[in-house]
């Protein structure tokens, strides 16, 4: 059984004052939900340590947006995941569709990150989606398979078990578009069947345990009826998330 997972994603928002009301707000109302689903929010950078300190004992855990491939050392501007976990990191985004679009992640960049991230015991959120040009050129399944293959080859099958995979379309990322459950469905059924084609012989079929989960305005308006299909195991939440209300129901709809 896959446990349900929320994770929102603040992108490059907030600032100490916003954080503290943001925060006082949404946790009575992510609290309830802590013991039936994992909770999650991934501050900018400066603010991890005052997030952790707000999200004391509530059982919701600390994210990262990103980390660095490297461990330490000459990396203007990077960001350890050896610092991020000391920080009271739980998990970290690697491979958001802005960071390889703004950014210029490649492929085996994401995957060198996510390597990272898992070397010092967090969990990887790795992100894969296609563009609407993608999707209409009937790219999309090559597209994620190729995302998915990078991080198979560099950390193997096995170790993606214990990973989450989001889903995130990018045409339906902060646009209000979002994928229809029946798009949702079809990518998020893909991506198992691509797990179980890499590994038959495995001995753990990860295509039923890893956790896929869903990101692209969703909203409290759309939670249920999205978090109800059958291979959808949560969601990561950006513009909603910065919400106490919407982030709230958000959660209940799990
Ligand atoms: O990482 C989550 C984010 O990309 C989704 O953004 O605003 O469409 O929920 P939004």
């Amino acid at each position: 059984m896959r446990k349900p997972i929320l994770i929102g994603n603040w992108k490059m928002n907030g600032s100490l004052q916003a954080n503290q009301a943001l925060m006082v707000r949404v946790l009575p109302r992510l609290r309830m939900f802590r013991k039936s689903i994992d909770l999650a929010v991934c501050p900018p950078f400066p603010y991890l340590f005052q997030v952790r300190d707000l999200l004391g004992y509530t059982g919701i855990m600390l994210g990262a947006q990103n980390a660095s491939a490297f461990v330490s050392g000459a990396y203007t501007g990077e960001v350890s995941a050896t610092m991020l976990q000391e920080m009271g990191c739980r998990y970290a985004l690697v491979g958001h569709s802005e960071r390889r679009a703004l950014f210029g992640e490649s492929n085996q960049e994401v995957a060198a990150r996510y390597r990272s991230v898992q070397s010092v015991g967090l969990t990887p959120v790795l992100c894969v989606g296609e563009t609407l040009e993608e999707r209409e050129s009937d790219q999309t399944a090559l597209v994620i398979e190729q995302q998915l293959q990078a991080v198979i080859d560099e950390v193997g099958l096995t170790a993606m078990a214990s990973g989450i995979v989001a889903y995130e379309p990018v045409w339906a990322i902060g646009t209000g578009r979002t994928a229809t459950p029946e798009q949702v469905s079809a990518v998020h059924q893909q991506i198992r069947r691509f797990f179980a084609r890499s590994a038959p012989e495995a001995a753990e079929d990860i295509s039923q345990t890893v956790r896929i989960i869903y990101g692209g305005s969703v909203k409290a308006g759309n939670a249920y009826e999205l978090f109800s299909l059958a291979d959808v195991d949560g969601g990561l939440i950006g513009g909603a998330s910065l919400h106490a209300d919407e982030f709230g129901t958000i959660a209940g709809a799990l």
